[in-house]
């Protein structure tokens, strides 16, 4: 038998000593605990989701799932942290309709969200809620509307930046009432709510995921919820739609996202930690409490992720640029 040259030798050598590698690097994988970025406030609602998410996946992966709050510029900061973090399996993101919206809001944006990250899929989506401040004169929709249109510049809105679903629900609400209010940005609608809990600003649209309970006892004013249907978690509470605002509807996706290059076995591994998480009884319950509803399974894939990213960058982006609100 022939013997074949050295240099092939070598090449067949080097490329099963990559490939032992490479096997050996996903069997080990995750080895060390792993990060997943929060683009808001610590305790607000993608927080809540996140961290919730973050414990339960960790059961499957067998190492911590670290959550890290990065804000700033309603949340395209923390997607630009990730964009630009090694690519090892070992930083994650968790983002919300932002990942979309964003791309119309910012007309230089530092990453583009359809080819520059990986896609793990697709976690809950959660209804929002229009709040008021406690004692705020009107007490349903049709009564804020009209009251909005006397007093609009006098009271003011609160979100949590450019980027944000309370900043695209209050824009929206402006839109549809015809009228132009003063906003307040914060990093999170965690220290929103405070402000309108403490009286410091008048209206937010935000997410039941933290605003059922101060719903339940009263602390808020609620004029309505942002889906077309009315939810469970709030059955009594009318649509935004039903009170007068016709075909007023948003509602919160979140999705996992990678640095691009991130290993395919750690893409899997992470995805496949996702899907478990996502069928957990205590992870179910505690969304529902929280009046989230776990994605179906088509949307628990990268790709199911990745094909809605796009149908919300091509809904969003013509009522943004519309509406001609710019964060630069
Ligand atoms: C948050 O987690 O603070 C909210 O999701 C921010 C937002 O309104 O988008």
């Amino acid at each position: 038998m022939n013997t074949p040259p050295t240099f092939l030798r070598r090449t067949f050598t080097g490329l099963a000593l990559a490939a032992f590698a490479a096997s050996a690097w996903s069997q080990a994988y995750p080895s060390k605990a792993i990060t997943l970025v929060v683009p808001f406030a610590a305790g607000g609602p993608t927080d809540v989701v996140a961290r919730t998410l973050a414990a339960t996946m960790a059961k499957t992966l067998g190492q911590t799932v670290v959550v890290e709050n990065k804000l700033g510029a309603g949340g395209t900061l923390a997607a630009g942290y990730v964009m630009k973090a090694a690519p090892d399996g070992y930083t994650f993101l968790i983002h919300h309709n932002g990942m979309a919206t964003s791309t119309a809001l910012y007309r230089k944006l530092a990453y583009n969200p359809m080819t520059d990250f990986e896609y793990v899929g697709q976690v809950v989506d959660v209804p929002m809620t229009l709040l008021g401040k406690k004692g705020l004169a009107p007490k349903t929709l049709p009564e804020l509307v009209t009251y909005v249109k006397a007093n609009g510049r006098g009271m003011n809105l609160a979100h949590a930046g450019l980027g944000a679903v309370s900043q695209l629900c209050g824009m929206l609400f402006q839109q549809a009432v015809g009228v132009e209010l003063p906003t307040v940005p914060y990093q999170g609608t965690a220290p929103a709510l405070n402000a309108l809990l403490g009286g410091q600003v008048d209206l937010l649209c935000d997410q039941t995921t933290q605003t059922l309970q101060h719903i339940k006892v009263g602390s808020v004013q609620l004029y309505g919820v942002t889906t077309l249907e009315r939810i469970p978690s709030l059955p009594s509470a009318p649509t935004l739609s039903e009170g007068g605002l016709k075909g007023f509807e948003v509602k919160v996706w979140h999705g996992v996202y990678a640095p691009k290059g991130t290993p395919r076995a750690a893409l899997e591994k992470f995805n496949e930690a996702l899907r478990v998480a996502l069928k957990d009884p205590t992870f179910a319950t505690r969304m529902t409490e929280l009046g989230a509803v776990i994605v179906p399974e088509s949307k628990q894939t990268p790709e199911g992720l990745k094909t809605w990213l796009q149908s919300e960058i091509d809904k969003w982006g013509p009522v943004i640029r519309a509406a001609g609100v710019y964060a630069d």
